[in-house]
């Protein structure tokens, strides 16, 4: 014997999904599944950051700078990469720092006045790097310039030299 169909009872044990077409349960598993996207995206990214070398690029120490063809007697060159400025005299050419010796600015090559002037304190510095005044302590430093086999000058920031040494070209 069956009991007759109660269409009031039958409709409330429908599953929710069925009248609004997703479940609270449903939605939570969408949020966890979200949840754990994010997650593991970013695991994956602090995976990548840590697997790859934490290496500090900076600019080579030797490098070449032209025959001495390029360089005019009586110039000053400054080479912005390495901040360095290569002079030529008529004894030959030499390569010296344009880093200030006072607290470390940058000196900039004044044509018109034949001298090389720090900006931040006023320092002067002579063409052969000596201070015409302060109060920059020290000279600017000069570094070892070599020729190479192919003609090419080679600098090395590496090397100090005194700045009475200069490469007769
Ligand atoms: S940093 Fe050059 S004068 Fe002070």
């Amino acid at each position: 014997m069956s009991e007759p169909k109660n269409p009031t009872v039958s409709s409330s044990l429908e599953k929710p999904e069925d009248k609004e077409g997703l479940s609270r349960r449903d939605f939570f598993n969408e949020i966890a599944a979200g949840a754990l996207g994010v997650a593991g995206l970013g695991a994956f990214v602090v995976s990548v950051r840590y697997l790859s070398p934490n290496v500090l690029f900076e600019p080579p120490t030797n490098f070449r700078i032209g025959p001495p063809s390029d360089y005019q007697v009586n110039s000053v060159t400054y080479l912005a990469n390495q901040e360095v400025y290569i002079v030529r005299t008529s004894d030959g050419l030499f390569a010296q720092s344009a880093i200030c010796t006072h607290l470390g600015c940058i000196t900039q090559w004044k044509p018109e006045l034949e001298m090389i002037a720090c900006p931040c304190h006023g320092s002067k510095f002579r063409k052969d790097g000596s201070v015409e005044h302060g109060p920059a302590p020290r000279p600017l430093q000069h570094f070892a310039v070599r020729m190479m086999p192919d003609g090419e000058l080679m600098v090395d920031l590496l090397e100090l030299v005194k700045p009475t040494q200069i490469l007769k070209v």
